[in-house]
């Protein structure tokens, strides 16, 4: 058990891991600019046009119209930014209550445009969930991974939905992905979470996918959290990724400390095995 070689194997697997989790970072940030990018464009000319039908009609209807349009825009505008400028400024590695609801939001209001443009629906279904104890820009960063693979298992169009939900018995803060995609074969499915499994043929037209690292990532991020990722998929009917994070303690009266990442579990998690919080 106590075998140093493997002790060393296995601290340069976290080592290989982390490189693995910043480089994915930091390949979503640029997707994310690249969309948002344009879509910030798209407020600042609809600022712009309300700005100067502002100046052109004086009377009041008018003009409180267009501040409405100009405010709204600008308020859209400071959420992109923020929405970028969290992944990009928060890498810290603490865990802490995390709102996956406000996640979910946030996510959106990045890939909005980009769902739209390949005509895909979204819905959410956002009911009551305790904090999880989380590192938001880590789940973030899984959502985004597993939203921009819905999108390309959809090419032509689709659906996503996306629960926040709660398991009281487990204590577990679960969030899910659905697409109404191809699906994935029964005997495809144990490998889709192997790093560099992928069966996309290299990056499509917005640059996106074909490393076969999304899925590894999301995975060692959730392990580290304690939790589970799971999958159900349904040839032709489509795919439902869930996460299960665990909740903040409930009766918790002290302060809850910072977990620091890279703490796994000793043993490899099966489905049974959680380890309850509090
Ligand atoms: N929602 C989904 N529907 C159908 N197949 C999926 C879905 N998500 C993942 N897969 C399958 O799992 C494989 C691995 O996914 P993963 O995200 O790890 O890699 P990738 O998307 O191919 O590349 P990368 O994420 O590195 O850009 C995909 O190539 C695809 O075959
Ligand atoms: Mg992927």
């Amino acid at each position: 058990m106590n075998d140093p070689q493997a002790i060393g194997r296995d601290d340069e697997i976290d080592r290989l891991k982390q490189q693995l989790a910043h480089a994915q970072s930091l390949t979503a940030l640029g997707e994310l600019l690249g969309t948002t990018t344009h879509e910030y464009n798209n407020v600042l000319m609809t600022i712009i046009n309300y700005a100067k039908m502002g100046m052109r009609h004086k009377d009041d209807p008018t003009r409180d119209k267009a501040f409405e349009k100009i405010l709204a825009a600008g308020e859209r505008a400071a959420r992109i930014t923020n929405g970028i400028l969290g992944l990009a400024r928060n890498r810290s590695d603490d865990f802490e209550p995390t709102d996956l609801a406000k996640l979910v939001d946030d996510a959106l209001v990045l890939l909005e445009r980009e769902l739209r443009k390949y005509r895909i629906a979204v819905e959410t279904k956002l009911q009551e969930a305790p904090m999880a104890m989380a590192n938001a820009n880590q789940i973030q960063q899984v959502l985004l991974n597993l939203l921009i693979n819905a999108r390309q298992a959809m090419p032509r169009g689709g659906q996503v939905v996306i629960s926040v939900g709660y398991d009281g018995p487990s204590q577990m803060v679960e969030l899910s992905v659905r697409d109404t995609g191809g699906g994935i074969p029964q005997e495809k499915l144990p490998r889709i979470f192997e790093p560099f499994y992928s069966t996309k043929k290299g990056p499509d037209e917005s640059g996106k996918g074909g490393t076969g690292v999304g899925l590894a990532a999301c995975r060692d991020i959730i392990e580290s959290h304690r939790g589970k990722i799971l999958v159900a998929s349904t040839i032709g009917k489509g795919t439902a990724f869930t996460l299960r994070i665990p909740r903040v303690p409930e009766r918790s009266t002290a302060p809850a400390a910072p977990i620091t990442l890279g703490t796994r579990p000793a043993t490899p998690a099966t489905d049974q095995n959680q380890s309850k919080a509090g």
